[in-house]
Order: structure tokens, then C-alpha cells, then sequence
């Protein structure tokens, strides 16, 4: 939240801890993040032979509102943790969840169930709920006609968070017992203190619309209480708990809710929103029952609502997808030619034709010293494929020759991958579009149908890491 209000994440910011000490916010991201790994690694190596460190990518997600000296920083960050940047991919938090939806219908799919297909059609526009402790961040994207999402929208919503319900919660208690008496308790038996914390959290998970709040508390704080006016009819005093009403606990997720929905329906009117079919909720925050019927209440209505079984695990699940989908390798300067390896190539301008030949020739797609920027197209072909068979091999290979050789032997040229495309069965040849472009950490290949708009990644490692 200290970020939510700072906004910008610099390398040298400095944040607070509970008791009020101060710590640059990189030492903190860097420790937790290597936290995590080592107890990954371990248990990895637990279960895999030989496994190395440099087997494993990382994903380390982000809101997608940060800018690139946040990205920045997480990269910095994951390399104090001792995550080298090959072996790292920042993936969007909003993205993550929308692809693992996607995924998630297309299985339903193939398992002839489509209930979910539609919200994932070509020019689908769907919103994205991202219900966290600490905000609420919406995103907004439509299904481009390759299947891949384009970005129509987001923003953080507000700091209305899983988090912001507990700390109400905690403010009560306060108001009752004191805020002395707490302050005493907190600073004196901090782990009794966490454990009321802990208590709080565990039972607003359950809270449904016709809970009562019941918190266990040190028996000797509940001693010589006086409930304020304001609350005498919503708070009972037991031996060892306070039970707060339902309506009080209502009012308090109200605090929350409310905004949250406002939000969510201003945005709604907003002109990018016009044709959103669908609202997907994720976020450990959208598990509370409280939180689902207010958004079938307002919503249901006009607009598909998804909530996945497990919305605390969406981003994750997502971040893993996108962790396998793409290779891994960062370059910024090409080491050697790459190329496919084509039969018999007609080559006119940037568009290739391929035949059935045995001789394979080399056409470059990538020079060796070529100078790549990140987030640009690299290069991009036009490639007509005249395939007998169902299935074409686009083979890749690399050669280091400074001026490559025409026809591809053993000597001098090695095969780096291929991108394997269907073809379709009742076309004589298909077009290709070969893309090859670059973001903050990857290459990607990928080939896309003229006709039909399928798209086939290829598998390729194509760059090596510039040594200095
Ligand atoms: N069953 C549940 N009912 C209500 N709230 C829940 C439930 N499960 C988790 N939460 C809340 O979800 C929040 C955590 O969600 P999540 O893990 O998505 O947050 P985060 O991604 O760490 O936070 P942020 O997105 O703000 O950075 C916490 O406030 C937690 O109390
Ligand atoms: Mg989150």
C-alpha cells in the first residue's frame, strides 16, 4: 500500500516496516523474492534428480499499471535474489489471469463443454476484476483475431482490498476494548496481538451475508469495558470474545464493497466498455461470498460473471502458462546468422515460397551483429507454403560463418528448433506471416495463418546472451 500511494518505484525508495523502522524497498523485494525461490529450489531438487538452478524460469508477475522503472526495479530485484535476467520473464498480473481463462474454456472445450467459449471469441471484450488485499485493479481487453489479447484498458481501481475489511474490523476492537489497552497489548505480546490479527483474517473468510463476527480475546483485556454508545447495539461482551452483529459486519464489508462496485460500474459506462460481454473476478478477495453476490447483484443481469474455483491461484496458474509458452533466451545483439532451412526456396522480396526439394538452402532472417531493441518486431516475413502434407516443419538453424553459405550442411550450420504448422487440408498452399520479435526478455516466433488466423509459436533458442 506504501507503494499504491508512493507510486513510483525507485531504486533507492525507502519503506516502513510496522513498528516504524525504515528499509529501501529493494533490499525487502529482493529478500522476499529470494525467500520464495529457495524454498521452491528445495523442493524442486527434492523431487527432481540433478536438477539445476539454471533449469528453472521465473515468472515474477506485476499490476499491469506499473511503468518500466518499476519493471525495472523487479528485474533489479530478482537479480540481488539471484534470478539471472535469462532466466527471468515479468509477466502482467491481469494478462495472467485472462490467459489462464482462456485456457481454462479452451479445455472446457476440447472437453465439449463451451459453456465459457463465447467471452473468448474474436473481438470479445471482457473485463478483468483483479480483487487483491490491497487494491483493486481492472483491467479491460478484447480477443484479437490471432487468439491473443490486446490491452483495451487499466487502471487501479482503488485501495478498497481484502485488507481494508480487516483493519475495520481491527478499528472496532479498538474503538471497544481501547486504543490504549491495544496499543499496550500490541507493543507487549506481539505474537498475542498477531494471533488476534490471524483470528480476524481466518474468520472473514467465511463471512457470509447472515454471519455473526466472533473473535477470541485475552481474557484480561476484556476487563472494565465500556462499549462506546455508538456500538452498544452491535457488540457483545463474552468471557473470552467479542461477537460483533451481523449488521455491523455487513456494513463494515460495505465499506469496501460499495466503492468497489461504484467503480466497477463507472467503468462499465465508459466508452471502451461499450461491447465487455464478460466480468472475470480474481484475486484472493473474490473467494467472499459477501464479495460474489454483490457482484451478481449488480451485474448478473447484463454480463457474464466468471469466478473461477480457486481466484487466489488464477495469476499464478496464468504466470505459469506464460512461464512455458515462450523461450527464454535474451540477446541483444545477434552472435550468429539464423535462418530457415528451406527446400528449393523462391525467394522474391520478403516472400518465400517453399517446395518439396531435398537440398536445403539457407535464407536469413536474422544477420549476424544485427542490433535488436527491446519490444520491437525484429523482422517479419511473408512465407508461401506449398506442403503436400498436413503437418510443415519450419526448420530453424543458426550458422557462424560471417558470410553464410547457400546450402545448409553439417559443418557449418546447426538446427536450433522448428516451428511445426498445420496446414490446412483442402488449400493448395497456405501464407504464412513470420514474426520475429523481441520484448523485455524473449525472442518469439511466431507463424501466422494468412487464412485462418491460427498461430504456431515456434520452439527456437534463438539468441545467446551478449558476453561482455
Ligand atoms: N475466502 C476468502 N474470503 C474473503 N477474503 C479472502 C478469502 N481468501 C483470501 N481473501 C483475501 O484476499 C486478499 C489476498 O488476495 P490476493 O492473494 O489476490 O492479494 P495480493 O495479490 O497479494 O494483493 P494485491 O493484488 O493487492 O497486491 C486478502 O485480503 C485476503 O484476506
Ligand atoms: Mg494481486
Amino acid at each position: 500500500m506504501q507503494l499504491y500511494k508512493n507510486k513510483e518505484l525507485r531504486s533507492n525508495l525507502v519503506i516502513k516496516e510496522v513498528g516504524g523502522k525504515t528499509m529501501k524497498a529493494m533490499v525487502v523485494f529482493a529478500f522476499c523474492i529470494e525467500y520464495i525461490k529457495d524454498l521452491v529450489l528445495d523442493i524442486l531438487k527434492k523431487a527432481i534428480h540433478g536438477l539445476d538452478d539454471n533449469d528453472v524460469h521465473w515468472v515474477v508477475t506485476v499490476p499491469a499499471i506499473w511503468n518500466e522503472q518499476a519493471r525495472q526495479f523487479m528485474i533489479e530485484a530478482s537479480a540481488k535474489a539471484g534470478i539471472e535476467k535469462e532466466n527471468l520473464t515479468l509477466a502482467l498480473e491481469p494478462e495472467c489471469a485472462a490467459l489462464y481463462c482462456r485456457y481454462l474454456a479452451m479445455d472446457k472445450q476440447e472437453h465439449g463443454d463451451n459453456v465459457e467459449i463465447k467471452a473468448f471469441d474474436e473481438n470479445a471484450r471482457f473485463m478483468v476484476v483483479d480483487l487483491g488485499g490491497g487494491t483493486i485493479d481492472i483491467t479491460m481487453s478484447e480477443v484479437i483475431s490471432t487468439g491473443q489479447l490486446r490491452e483495451i484498458y487499466n487502471a487501479t481501481g482503488g485501495p478498497w482490498g481484502g485488507n481494508f475489511v480487516n483493519d475495520q474490523i481491527m478499528k472496532t476492537l479498538k474503538e471497544v476494548i481501547g486504543w490504549e489497552v491495544m496499543r499496550k497489548f500490541q507493543d507487549e505480546d506481539y505474537d498475542d496481538y498477531l494471533e488476534v490479527l490471524r483470528q480476524v483474517e481466518q474468520i472473514k473468510r467465511g463471512v457470509d451475508h447472515d454471519s455473526e463476527f466472533v473473535v477470541s480475546i485475552p481474557k484480561d483485556l476484556l476487563t472494565n469495558i465500556n462499549v462506546p454508545d455508538s456500538l452498544q447495539q452491535d457488540v457483545h461482551i463474552g468471557k473470552k470474545s467479542i461477537t460483533l452483529s451481523t449488521s455491523l459486519i455487513q456494513k463494515i464489508f460495505s465499506s469496501s464493497v460499495d466503492s468497489m462496485i461504484k467503480h466497477v460500474e463507472k467503468l462499465l459506462h465508459n466508452g471502451e466498455a461499450c461491447s465487455v460481454s464478460t466480468i472475470l473476478l480474481v484475486g484472493g478477495y473474490s473467494s467472499s461470498k459477501v464479495i460474489q453476490s454483490a457482484f451478481r447483484e449488480k451485474f448478473e443481469k447484463k454480463y457474464r460473471i466468471i469466478i473461477p474455483l480457486t481466484p487466489d491461484m488464477i495469476v499464478l496458474k496464468g504466470a505459469v502458462i506464460t512461464g512455458h509458452g515462450i523461450e527464454t533466451i535474451v540477446g541483444r545483439m545477434a552472435k550468429y546468422h539464423y535462418g530457415l532451412g528451406l527446400s528449393a526456396a523462391a525467394v522474391s522480396g520478403r516472400s518465400i515460397s517453399i517446395g518439396d526439394n531435398d537440398n536445403k538452402t539457407f535464407f536469413s532472417l536474422i544477420k549476424k551483429g544485427q542490433k535488436i531493441k527491446v519490444g520491437e518486431v525484429v523482422t517479419q516475413y511473408e512465407v508461401v507454403l506449398k506442403a503436400k502434407s498436413k503437418w510443415a516443419n519450419l526448420e530453424m538453424y543458426t550458422t557462424k560463418d560471417d558470410k553464410p553459405r547457400t546450402i545448409i550442411d553439417n559443418d557449418h550450420f546447426t538446427k536450433i528448433g522448428g516451428i511445426l504448422v498445420k496446414l490446412p487440408q483442402f488449400k493448395r498452399e497456405s501464407i504464412l506471416i513470420l514474426t520475429i520479435s523481441y520484448d523485455e526478455t524473449e525472442f518469439k516466433v511466431v507463424a501466422t495463418d494468412k487464412n485462418t488466423g491460427r498461430c504456431f509459436v515456434g520452439t527456437c533458442r534463438f539468441l545467446e546472451k551478449e558476453s561482455n
